[in-house]
């Protein structure tokens, strides 16, 4: 693990290794996405064969009934995480099936994966077209900047198996939609027209443990879900892949995005997408965003931002809760 005792929190790697990076993320994507896609009936695959005939079996984490997880979750991260460590041998890893390699060293600066290697396995259990695979590459920094999250986002990779399409970001670079099946890449922007929550999509998810996280009850969890339910907004969706939401908000699809409960590895990747498409992205307390912090709202403008606070979360602007991304965001090298 490369360690350093800088007293900055600059990033550690140049633009041609991070360009690296996005590279091997396509290419381990590419390989694991089959093992998916090959459970899906081909009427629902852009480019593929079946070679299963049934579902995969499941079993769920920690007697939480609605917490799902396959063979194939365990077996596509070991791929990754293989992959990976192979081309990367200096970099961390932190998956949600297999945990850390190395725990990460709160005092100096590490880079590290953090990988979902099915985000939505609910969706592939029950055949919901909707899931995906989410690797991010992160920096942990060691130094303490008030009003700054820990952890720099560098590159983002979700890869949705069913369509055979590649989302990607790379730090200060923008984001990226590529079709592998023609290879065209557009570049992807948020909605910047949307500044009134009056005509906005949103997106969130219900899941059964959420309101243990970062609210103070079901009961206010449940008085936010019923404010927006009787908010006049355009429409409020419910889809199942935390990285795949983001990535709606990232191409001007969906408009806000926030769910509590969530864990770094649906975020790490999708966070960072999010950003680079100019899109804002604050935390649901009055604290700064962090991909660990078990909550996230997701939006394409500040105004939307500001007003989601406001009227649905806790009744105030303020701005407090915003992350601060511009300093130190520059690689060592810049190419
Ligand atoms: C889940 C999905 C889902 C969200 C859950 C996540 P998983 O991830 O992102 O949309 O509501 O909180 O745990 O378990 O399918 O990787
Ligand atoms: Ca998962």
């Amino acid at each position: 693990m490369k360690a350093s005792n800088t007293m900055s929190n600059q990033i550690l790697l140049s633009r041609e290794l991070l360009h690296k990076a996005k590279e091997e993320l396509l290419n381990i994507c590419k390989m694991s996405s089959r093992k998916i896609a090959s459970y899906y009936h081909p009427r629902l695959l852009s480019n593929a064969t079946q070679l299963h005939v049934s579902s995969p079996k499941y079993s769920t984490k920690m007697n939480n009934t609605a917490d799902l997880v396959t063979e194939v979750d365990r077996l596509i991260e070991q791929d990754i995480r293989e992959y990976l460590s192979e081309k990367f041998p200096e970099f961390g890893f932190l998956g949600e099936e297999s945990g850390y390699t190395n725990p990460i060293n709160a005092s100096t600066n590490t880079i590290y994966w953090i990988v979902d290697p099915i985000d939505g396995t609910t969706n592939f259990v029950h055949q919901f077209p909707n899931s995906c695979i989410s690797i991010g590459l992160v920096q942990h920094n060691s130094i303490n900047i008030p009003g700054h999250s820990s952890t720099t986002l560098l590159v983002g990779m979700v890869y949705h198996p069913i369509s055979d399409i590649a989302y990607w970001a790379i730090i200060n670079e923008g984001s990226f939609q590529q079709n592998l099946n023609n290879d065209e890449i557009f570049q992807l922007s948020v909605n910047k027209y949307i500044t009134s929550l009056k005509h906005a999509l949103v997106c969130t998810e219900f899941g059964s443990y959420e309101s243990r996280y970062n609210v103070q009850s079901q009961e206010s969890l449940t008085t936010q879900r019923t404010k927006l339910a009787n908010y006049p907004v355009h429409g409020i969706r419910c889809l199942g892949s935390a990285a795949l939401n983001l990535v709606h908000v990232a191409s001007g699809q969906v408009d806000i995005y926030y769910q509590y409960g969530i864990h770094a590895w649906d975020l790490a990747a999708g966070v960072l997408i999010v950003q680079e498409a100019g899109g804002m992205v604050s935390s649901l307390s009055n604290s700064p965003f962090d991909i660990f912090s078990r909550n996230v709202l997701a939006c394409s403008t500040l105004e939307l931002l500001k007003e989601f606070h406001k009227e649905i979360i806790d009744g105030t602007d303020t701005l407090g809760i915003l992350q601060e991304f511009s300093p130190d965001t520059q690689p060592i090298n810049k190419q």
